[in-house]
């Protein structure tokens, strides 16, 4: 299968993109993902998207386009993926549709805005390995370091509340309007990505089979 996971900033679509892949046995591809470690590597497009990323702004059409036609054609997309946080305007979806890539579902994981600054604040990453912990939701054993590899954790730049606010209006502005544009191909289902995380992943399950 080839899927879309769409919502805000902190929506969960990492959490639960992260269980179904391995449900469904296919990768996950997380443009943010990728950014961010460009920007620990110091390449090039890292050093061009730390301005973007920092301020909560969009990193231009053209890189994030480019990245994800590299990743799409590596071997283990063969048989399906999720992408999270990709596309993020109508002009990445359109350029989603010219390279000929078909998805059969797109999920959008619906949180209101209130919900997700909350999420943010408490959100760790491990500087490490990258897993992604949440300090009342998904704590890790001490809430200072990783569990699976001992890393320390630490806050995404980009989760300081000022730029969580900016997030959302450019999410509000450039994103939602994807809404729409997957409506009109009838492959839109909507989740409500409050609550319990293994009730989302059901309701995500079910979704993906209607
Ligand atoms: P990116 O990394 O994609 O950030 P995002 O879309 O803003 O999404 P997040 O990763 O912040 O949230 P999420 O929905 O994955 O939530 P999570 O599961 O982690 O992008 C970062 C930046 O890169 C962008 O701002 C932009 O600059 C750039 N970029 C990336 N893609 C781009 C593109 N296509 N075009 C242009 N620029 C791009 O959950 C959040 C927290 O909540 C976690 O702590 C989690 O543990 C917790 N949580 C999850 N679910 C629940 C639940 N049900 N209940 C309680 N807590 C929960």
């Amino acid at each position: 299968m080839k899927i879309i996971f769409l919502g805000a900033p902190g929506a969960g679509k990492g959490t639960q993109a992260e269980k179904i892949a391995e449900l469904l046995s296919i990768p996950t591809i997380s443009t943010g993902a990728i950014i961010r470690s460009a920007i620990k590597n110091g390449t090039e497009m890292g050093k061009a998207a730390i301005a973007y990323t920092e301020s909560g702004k969009l990193v231009p059409d053209e890189v994030v386009i480019g990245i994800i036609k590299e990743r799409l054609s590596e071997d283990d997309c063969k048989n399906g993926f999720i992408l999270d946080g990709f596309p993020r305007t109508v002009p990445q979806a359109e350029a989603l549709d010219n390279l000929g890539v078909a998805i059969d579902k797109v999920v959008d994981i619906d949180v209101d805005d209130s919900v997700i600054v909350e999420r943010m604040s408490g959100r760790r990453l491990c500087e490490k390995c990258g897993a992604s912990y949440h300090l009342k939701y998904i704590p890790s054993k001490d809430n200072k370091t990783c569990d699976k590899c001992g890393g320390n954790l630490i806050m995404r730049p980009d989760d300081k509340e000022e730029v969580v606010l900016d997030r959302l209006k450019v999410y509000h502005a450039q994103t939602e309007p994807l809404k729409d544009f997957y409506s009109k191909k009838g492959i839109l289902r909507s989740v409500d990505g409050r609550g319990d995380i293994a009730a989302i992943t059901a309701s995500i399950i079910e979704v993906l089979r209607s």
